[in-house]
């Protein structure tokens, strides 16, 4: 099983990467982010308790993400791969999400790292909030609070990963078709 860490500031293209990768490699996708907002829409417990954290675009507690991902793995460690989009962002989710896999014989591949300059972050989210309906997408406020959040807490998530021989950097500016090319050449690079 190859496992992948989408990884970079909010509006790097992690969800748009991670589809196109699904489908090129015929592996899992899944967004941690998209997992908590599908339990807000359906109204659940959890998503009542996360709504807070997401519409003001602060992290959610650990604990909660960690138990979304390791029951996921559970339920897909026959998977041929999977991209971990948006996940881990904290130092403590990297050293669970290394436990949880161990327990399944597992391990992280690579971290894919998606550098985009703070500005074109933000005008593609702005852009997108124009009909995404995402809380967290609404106001330049909150999408620069959600960059801060990143820098502050999610960027150094990469360390983690360098320091275990496992991280590539890759130029997120240009076409969704470029981008695609140079993180496929990064996985083609592993096997
Ligand atoms: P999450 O859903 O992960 O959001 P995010 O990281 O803020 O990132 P986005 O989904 O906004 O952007 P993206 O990188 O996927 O880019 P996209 O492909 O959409 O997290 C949301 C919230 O959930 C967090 O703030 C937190 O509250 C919570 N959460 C999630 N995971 C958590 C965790 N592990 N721990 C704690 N809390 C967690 O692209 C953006 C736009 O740009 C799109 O419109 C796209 O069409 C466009 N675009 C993409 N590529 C290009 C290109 N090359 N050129 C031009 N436009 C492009
Ligand atoms: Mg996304």
């Amino acid at each position: 099983m190859i496992n992948i860490v989408l990884f970079g500031a909010p509006g790097c293209g992690k969800g748009t990467q991670a589809q196109r990768l699904k489908e090129h490699y015929g592996i899992e996708h899944v967004s941690t982010g998209e997992v908590i907002r599908d339990e807000i829409r359906r109204g659940t417990q959890l998503g009542r308790s996360m709504e807070g954290y997401i519409s003001r675009g602060q992290l959610a507690p650990d604990e909660i993400v960690i138990g979304m991902i390791a029951s996921y793995i559970a339920d897909h460690k026959e998977a041929k791969g999977c991209i971990f989009d948006g996940f881990p962002r904290t130092t403590a989710q990297a050293e669970a999400f290394d436990e949880i896999l161990a327990q399944h014989g597992l391990k992280v591949d690579i971290m894919v790292d998606i550098h985009v300059p703070e500005e074109e972050l933000v005008r593609r989210i702005l852009l997108r909030g124009k009909d995404s309906g995402r809380a967290d997408d609404a106001s330049e406020e909150v999408i620069r609070g959600r960059l801060d959040v990143y820098h502050a807490q999610t960027a150094i998530v990469s360390d983690y990963y360098a320091a275990q021989g496992k991280y590539a950097s890759v130029n997120g500016t240009g076409t969704m078709d470029e981008v695609f090319a140079r993180i496929a050449d990064v996985i083609d690079a592993l096997q």
